[in-house]
């Protein structure tokens, strides 16, 4: 459910035309909706709440790598949105959106000594330990500032799950988290010492999950594991889920959904009494989000193939490249005529530089404005200057009103970027 629609047949971002929009800060550019963002956790806040017997108090933490667009988390901050965090820069930024700390949780395969004294001083709600190695890091960090901070042991229940094999995480070969014998032990180790306080257990298995059997199965290993921690003694009390349900990309009822999520992850954690947290990225964002793009040209073979050639390309959403995924793609005005297939592309100098192969869109011209919807989750985060493509803009509608919330960097800005080597010497001119 998203609230991109059809207004006296323009495509709006709720009450803004996409058409003005393009004409006043330009293509390609990111387009995120407020009440979007505000119902995908309402639905979440609301099914969390109707379980509160079974899940706690339950944090909800926006997966910030998926949209970390200040505006985006501070949209979601002033509704008690917790942030999902993998590095320093995204803890600063829930922070300078909003997120205090204490609904920060930080994650991640390889933070380095910095990031775990950021993550301590700045008091986050609780630090996901994913190996041995970094577990004793922790504690001698922790000791030289005699803190003890809340963690979690990030267990991999060699489940792996997900819309492709590039983002599933919870697999017996995947790098993430520890197998569950060793998180006992880890669990055991933690307890031991005095510079870190065991808190919990956290999972995540995939992205783009759209059955709740390995969603529910790792649950149960969560669950399985608590009651074998809290029989050897230890205590228990928070149970982090991860994030990971999928999205209807397609346009179809094709997922799971947040309700049925949570009602199940809530009948597994019952009676257990512990506070669960959710960690979801892609179900806030992606459609939240849409990449507004113009039609270059078309570009009509004599061999009978027929290109669409965007101004945006695989620098702007990496995720067709990367993963084959699917976006559907909307015209801003709808266009009568019969549907045809379009090779949709990009500008830049790779074949991997594809949307869509053979994709019925209706007649498109050059100047048309087209969408690639369910964009707003690991779209503009993934972005680059490949080609030297300035990045594209990004903004955010909320009823009438919009706002640039990232301009589009000038060449001037990207140059300035790349101070020259001083043996070097300045170019003439960069005109
Ligand atoms: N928690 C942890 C520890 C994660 O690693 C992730 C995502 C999430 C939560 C949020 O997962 P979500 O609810 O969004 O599925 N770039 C890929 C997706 C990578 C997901 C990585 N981890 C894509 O574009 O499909």
């Amino acid at each position: 459910m998203h609230y991109f629609d059809l207004k006296d047949g323009v495509l709006h971002a709720e009450g803004v035309s996409l058409e003005t929009l393009a004409a006043e800060v330009g293509t390609p550019t990111y387009v995120y909706s407020s009440a979007t963002l505000r119902r995908h956790y309402g639905l979440l806040r609301d099914a969390c709440d109707a379980h509160k017997a079974a899940l706690g108090d339950a944090l909800i933490a926006f997966a910030v790598k998926a949209n970390s667009n200040l505006s985006v988390l501070a949209t979601l901050a002033k509704l008690d949105c917790g942030a999902d965090t993998v590095s320093e820069g995204e803890i600063r930024r829930a922070l300078a959106a909003g997120v205090p700390g204490e609904r920060i949780i930080f994650s991640g395969v390889g933070k380095t000594d910095a990031e775990l004294a950021f993550a301590i001083d700045v008091g986050v709600r609780q630090i996901n330990v994913e190996s041995s190695a970094e577990l004793e890091r922790l504690i001698l960090i922790a000791a030289e500032k005699s803190a003890s901070p809340a963690i979690a042991i990030r267990v991999n229940p060699k489940i792996g799950a997900g819309g492709h094999a590039k983002i599933t995480t919870g697999g017996a070969g995947d790098k993430f988290g520890v197998p569950v014998e060793e998180a006992l032990s880890l669990y055991a180790r933690a307890s031991a010492s005095p510079h870190v306080t065991p808190v919990g257990l956290a999972c995540h298995i995939g992205s783009q999950i759209t059955d709740l059997t390995p969603l529910e199965n790792a649950f149960r290993v969560l669950r399985d594991m608590t009651e074998t921690l809290r029989a050897q003694g230890h205590s228990v009390t928070r149970l982090d889920l991860g994030g990971g349900l999928g999205v209807p990309y397609y346009g179809e009822a094709e997922t799971a959904s947040p309700a049925d999520y949570v009602a199940m992850a809530a009948r597994v954690l019952d009676g257990l009494g512990v506070e669960a947290a959710f960690e979801p990225g892609r179900l806030m964002a992606a459609n939240a989000g849409v990449l507004l793009s113009r039609v270059i040209q078309v570009n009509e073979r004599t061999d009978g193939r027929r290109f669409l050639v965007l101004d945006a390309a695989m620098n702007d959403l990496m995720r067709p490249a990367l993963y084959d995924a699917f976006h559907d793609l909307k015209p801003v005005r709808p266009r009568t005529g019969e549907d045809r297939p379009y090779d949709v592309v990009g500008p830049v100098c790779e074949t991997g530089d594809t949307f869509a192969r053979d994709r019925d869109l209706p007649p498109l011209e050059a100047g048309d404005l087209v969408v690639f919807m369910s964009a707003g989750a690991y779209g503009a985060v993934m972005s680059g200057e490949y080609n030297t493509r300035p990045l594209a803009a990004e903004v955010l509608v909320d009823g009438e009103r919009c706002a640039v919330i990232r301009p589009r960097p000038t060449y001037e800005q990207m140059f300035a970027r790349e101070p020259m080597a001083d043996w070097l010497a300045p170019v003439a001119s960069d005109k």
